[in-house]
């Protein structure tokens, strides 16, 4: 085991109570209602199985991102309560940069929104010399923070979004460049150093870490990370970072890793169609496969393209089964199939909604996990909302500054 810090800073104290939440209740999250038909818990808990089973599908749409507020039976509440106590982070809200009126003509309103919240909220004590944008996009948050004057560097790999970044920063007169990237190769690392501020807005999973692990080797005096995608990473299984994390008693997969992720800013009735069609279809062929194969085990299917949703339900399942070697029988109740499947995708919705309440204690994990590795290397560390969760569902910004006497 390796050594732990003596004294406890309150974001260690915060991830052991986390830690243990998590790990106490992992019956309740880990378990996928889509790929199991009956879950371990149900037994646990008959009442809350079965008045979640009772549910409509618009039951569990209603509450699919505040799951917090479904008067279910007990220990929905009780349990509820916890995770929002232990996920619980300081809101700041930053009032906007104010910029000309033509700085943000080609920035999409919702990006616009998060850029300003983000780099509102960079209150760094020392002063910094020259923003380092991580995986910038076109640089929208690097052109903002170096709109006063600042030096700024964007480093992106996707070369269009590069050379539209340039030309933005040339349009606006600014002191910036945009180096085509790959952040992961060994010339990003040359990029820092103490008087560079990286500011990571939404880099995926290993994009931020690595940055994190290069910033405390080069020694950066400031940094700024939102994370997200955290499931967007090259092992199998989670690496922490810190020391406490790695001794610590949850270990997550990559299948854990998608949990936080699964709030949406809300989606169109279109889109929401599309994805209950196409997961109820899926549900009502996994009936069929379970019962054809006498095996009561979850086929896994590859994404479908949307032509797949435009074909009869028969011939959805014929194809499917075609694809998976499954020998079908003259008659089969399709119509009776079909409902079924609809009737599947309502009850495994408002299971869902079960696991639904460990997203954020999941994400905060994440997240402390990230500030105690910080910690461990010098830096003071904040962990704030930097926006609310209808702008970005990933709004947790991590501000890191060694203070320099
Ligand atoms: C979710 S976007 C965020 C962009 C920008 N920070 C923002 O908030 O608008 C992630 C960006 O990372 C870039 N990216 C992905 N992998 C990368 C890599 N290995 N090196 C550099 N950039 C990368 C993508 O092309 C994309 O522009």
């Amino acid at each position: 085991m390796k050594q732990m810090p003596a004294n406890q800073s309150p974001y260690a104290r915060h991830f052991i109570a986390l830690d243990h939440f998590l790990k106490t209740h992992e019956t309740l999250w880990r378990p996928i209602p889509f790929v199991a038909r009956q879950l371990a818990w149900e037994e646990e808990y008959p009442e809350l199985s079965h008045w979640l089973r009772q549910q409509s599908l618009e039951h569990a749409e209603r509450y699919q991102n505040h799951p917090e507020n479904v008067p279910a039976p007990s220990p929905f509440n009780q349990i509820a309560t916890m995770a929002q106590q232990l996920s619980r982070l300081p809101q700041r809200d930053a009032s906007p940069i104010s910029v000309n009126r033509f700085f943000n003509v080609d920035i999409p309103g919702r990006k616009w929104a998060q850029i300003n919240a983000f780099a509102g909220n960079l209150d760094f004590v020392g002063e910094t010399q020259h923003w380092l944008d991580w995986c910038s996009g076109k640089g929208h948050l690097g052109r903002l923070l170096g709109h006063s004057g600042v030096d700024f560097t964007c480093i992106e790999y996707n070369a269009a979004l590069v050379a539209e970044g340039q030309r933005l920063t040339q349009r606006l007169q600014l002191n910036g460049q945009h180096q085509h990237m790959d952040v992961t190769d060994e010339c990003a690392a040359e990029h820092l150093h103490p008087q560079i501020t990286p500011v990571a807005l939404h880099a995926c999973g290993d994009l931020h870490t690595h940055l994190l692990q290069l910033a405390c080797s080069k020694g950066c005096n400031q940094l700024a990370i939102a994370p997200c995608c955290y499931n967007r990473i090259a092992s199998e299984s989670y690496t922490p970072l810190s020391i406490q994390a790695q001794n610590a008693s949850l270990k997550l997969t990559k299948t854990d890793l998608r949990l936080p992720l699964a709030e949406t800013v809300t989606a169109g009735a279109r889109v929401r169609q599309q994805r209950d069609l196409s997961m109820a279809r899926r549900l009502g062929f996994d009936l069929l496969q379970r019962e054809l194969r006498e095996i009561d085990n979850y086929l896994p299917i590859p994404s479908l393209g949307i032509e797949w949703l435009k074909k009869p339900f028969s011939r959805f399942c014929q194809d499917l089964a075609e694809l998976n070697g499954i020998a079908l029988p003259a008659e089969i109740a399709w119509d009776a199939l079909e409902h079924r499947g609809r009737q599947r995708l309502a009850e495994v919705r408002n299971l869902e909604l079960v696991r639904n309440l460990f997203r954020r204690p999941i994400e905060v994990w994440l997240i402390l996990d990230r500030a105690l590795f910080l910690e461990e290397h010098g830096y003071q560390v904040t962990i704030s909302e930097f926006c609310s969760p209808e702008l970005t569902p990933r709004n947790i910004l991590i501000l890191a500054e060694r203070i320099l006497s």
